[in-house]
């Protein structure tokens, strides 16, 4: 039994759906269901009994409790946090709660069951921290890339949020031996973003006719990672990852903004041409992000000798695949940006009850 939380959202959905398909071990999913967590993502699960589903607070010490003892997990996979870098400049304050407050209410909580196994269940728990290279701050055009020993300098408010959380795993770690692993990913796109990031708003705007927002000069380089590359990775991390350590885990595929935008343009201009001109000419430049980072990048040698793991997907491969998910589920990215997910959420939870 694995406890995950933020299941519902874009990553750990990804995570479950991928795990359950080569596994079958169970998965207990904790998910407080904020505007960025959607239960229809796993729809596929609706009657598979491993995948159970309970909504709640990683900060809701009682609730989290009573999770452990009942289902007895052998790992938490930790991805629930607030995620949004811009939402964290409007409010930091959610940040501050659930990615730090919260993350050290659920280590309080593990770190208490953990003392009450024994033998091989002890030693072989593992608390695993799904955090960011945003931690490590900004590159300028020539430096090295991040490296699990670059010091720690995050710019924006949600990085300073995860910054402080991995400090909190760090900590359990070195002061009581929980079992941790930390591991710390470039930006991920794929199926199920929510259309508030970069990839699935282009994508959604572009197809409405609306503007394609890009920040500032639009030369900021992000290094991108195919989502189901990443669950590949956490998952290798949780099998053989060293106790107490971090690994980095990116995609080799630093891009600018702009070249992102324009090369799904130049997909979408292939796949659903507009009746006139390309899809480019929507793009527009707006005011920049307060303290935009300008470049990210990964090293990540260590994952790769030490654990053997590669992506599978190259940008191009696994832009193409995501631009496809986007065109074939219209009515995903309409329920979520109209709010009738919402309500869908909020009148069938009442239905399937709790776990
Ligand atoms: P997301 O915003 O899509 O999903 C977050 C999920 O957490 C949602 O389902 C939400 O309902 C849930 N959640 C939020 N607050 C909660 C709380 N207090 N209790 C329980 N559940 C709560 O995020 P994502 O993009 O899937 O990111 C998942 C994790 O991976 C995050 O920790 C993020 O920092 C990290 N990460 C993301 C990326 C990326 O590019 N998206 C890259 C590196 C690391
Ligand atoms: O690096 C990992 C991080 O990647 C994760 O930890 C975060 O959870 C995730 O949101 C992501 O952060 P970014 O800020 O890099 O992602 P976002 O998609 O918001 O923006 C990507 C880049 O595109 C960034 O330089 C800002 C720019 N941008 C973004 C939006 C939404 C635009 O130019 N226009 C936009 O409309």
């Amino acid at each position: 039994m694995l406890l995950v939380t933020g299941g519902a959202g874009f990553i750990g959905s990804n995570f479950i759906l991928s795990t359950l398909a080569e596994a079958g071990e169970a998965i207990v999913n904790l998910d407080k269901l904020t505007y960025a967590g959607n239960l229809r993502n796993l729809d596929a699960l609706s009657s598979d009994a491993r995948h159970i589903f309970l909504r709640g607070d990683i900060g809701d010490r009682a609730l989290v409790k009573q999770a452990l003892e009942r289902h007895r997990p052998r790992a938490i996979v930790h991805f629930a946090a607030e995620s949004h870098v811009d939402r964290s400049i409007v409010g930091p304050a959610d940040f501050i709660q659930t990615n730090i407050v919260g993350t050290g209410s659920l280590l309080e909580e593990v770190r208490a069951y953990w003392d009450t196994l024994q033998g091989a269940q002890r030693t072989d728990f593992r608390f695993l921290h799904v955090s960011t290279d945003e931690v490590y701050g900004s590159l300028g055009p020539t430096d090295p890339a991040f490296s699990e020993t670059t010091a720690y300098a995050p710019n924006s408010p949600y990085a300073a949020s995860k910054a402080a959380s991995d400090h909190l795993v760090r900590a359990y770690h070195h002061t009581y031996g929980l079992p941790t692993l930390t591991s710390n990913c470039s930006n991920n796109y794929g199926p199920y973003q929510f259309p508030e990031k970069l990839i699935p708003l282009v994508i959604r705007n572009a197809l409405a006719g609306e503007p394609l927002p890009v920040y500032g000069d639009g030369k900021q380089v992000r290094d991108w990672l195919y989502v189901l590359d990443h669950c590949t990775a956490v998952r290798r991390i949780l099998e053989a990852g060293r106790v107490g350590e971090t690994y980095n885990i990116g995609g080799g595929s630093e891009k600018k903004n702009l070249d992102v935008v324009r090369t799904i343009c130049a997909i979408l201009d292939e796949a659903r041409p507009r009746a006139k001109g390309s899809y480019a000419d929507q793009i527009t430049f707006v005011k920049d992000r307060p303290g935009h980072d300008r470049r990210y990048a990964i090293d990540g040698a260590k994952l790769g000798t030490e654990l053997g793991w590669q992506a599978k997907e190259t940008f191009e491969t696994g832009l193409r695949k995501t631009v496809r998910w986007y065109l074939d589920h219209p009515a995903w990215t309409e329920e979520v940006t109209s709010g009738a997910y919402r309500n869908w959420v909020e009148t069938n939870y009442a239905r399937r009850g709790a776990a």
